[in-house]
């Protein structure tokens, strides 16, 4: 509609007025999508914001994701578009029950790796940060002779385990949307679909993932569809990637992943991000994404380590 079209149009005006970068994720609406300068996962993300040269960051994902480009640039103003999109990972995982949990285990000399969904308070505590998409070589270059300690998502955590063969203790977190996917759902969408195959994301449950041909992360899963010579694709993650498979793929045909209440799944934080959000954030450079210097500092340490070591 006209006046759609018009917020769009003054995105962008303003965009190149503050001289800023929009990046999206893999998991925003269409139309935030199709206006960013940059759409990926969260390493994907967090490359491009430690490389860009705007002066403002527009980071249209969740909050930790901004933190995180805050944290690898704090040269620059990094900005979205409601401050409360929040990630049930980061909440399963707070950084003072990590931090009381470290001192009561310190005999065990943990070394911990933190899944970037977490807070800066979190990434602070840990040795090294990985993403679903590094996951596996981050783990690999753990030091052999340490435990790990693995937060905070248990499901990507017991996926990796399996994956590199090396033992790790789990936090007990999990991510609420790719928890509403169950083995029977996915059956239900597979016998409807017998010749599909299913790509799902590492932070689905065990049961679910066992029925995947290819776990990975959001942006591998383009490549992946890409490549497969299959023609129906059930995609087990959260319904924003339909939209970016679908103008990557546009020869593949893509089911959403059923859960058992509904035909696909969206993540609430993640879809709080409005063009009119977007727009407002842009236009009054706020909310602002701001970081004591000594927790910035503590934090970036490990996501430099995971940005050096997944090259
Ligand atoms: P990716 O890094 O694979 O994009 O995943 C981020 C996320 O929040 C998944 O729920
Ligand atoms: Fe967090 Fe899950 Fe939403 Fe990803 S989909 S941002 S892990 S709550």
């Amino acid at each position: 509609s006209t006046p759609a079209l018009d917020l769009t149009e003054d995105i962008l005006r303003l965009k190149k007025e503050r001289n800023a970068v929009i990046l999206a994720h893999n998991y925003q609406t269409g139309d935030i999508q199709d206006l960013a300068d940059y759409v990926g996962d969260s390493l994907g993300l967090a490359y491009q914001a430690q490389a860009t040269d705007a002066d403002v960051i527009v980071f249209c994902g969740v909050h930790f994701m901004a933190e995180t480009a805050k944290i690898v640039n704090p040269g620059k103003t990094v900005i979205l578009p409601d401050r409360d999109a929040g990630c049930s990972l980061e909440e399963s995982c707070p950084a003072d029950q990590l931090e009381a949990f470290l001192k009561a285990n310190a005999e065990k000399n943990y070394y911990v790796i933190a899944y970037i969904n977490c807070s800066g308070g979190v990434k602070a505590l840990c040795d090294v940060i990985c993403t679903s998409g590094n996951a596996v070589k981050i783990v690999d270059q753990a030091p052999a002779d340490r435990p790990i300690l693995f937060v905070p998502d248990q499901n990507l955590g017991a996926w990796v385990m399996e994956q590199t063969g090396r033992k790790m203790d789990l936090w007990q977190g999990s991510c609420y949307v790719h928890m509403e996917f169950t083995r029977d759902s996915i059956n239900k969408i597979k016998d409807e679909y017998p010749d599909a195959v299913v790509v799902a994301h590492p932070e689905c449950p065990t049961a679910v993932r066992l029925l995947a041909d290819e776990v990975c992360s959001t942006e591998k899963m383009i490549p992946y569809c890409q490549n497969t010579p299959a023609k129906n694709i059930i995609i087990v993650t959260e319904s924003g990637m339909l939209h970016r498979l679908e103008k990557e793929c546009p020869d593949k045909n893509f089911i959403a992943g059923p859960t058992d209440k509904c035909a696909c799944n969206d993540c609430h934080f993640m879809k709080m991000n409005t063009l009119e959000k977007l727009h407002a954030c842009l236009e009054n450079l706020s909310p602002e994404v701001q970081m004591p210097e000594d927790l910035r500092k503590a934090a970036e340490a490990p996501l430099l380590r995971m940005l050096e070591q997944s090259k």
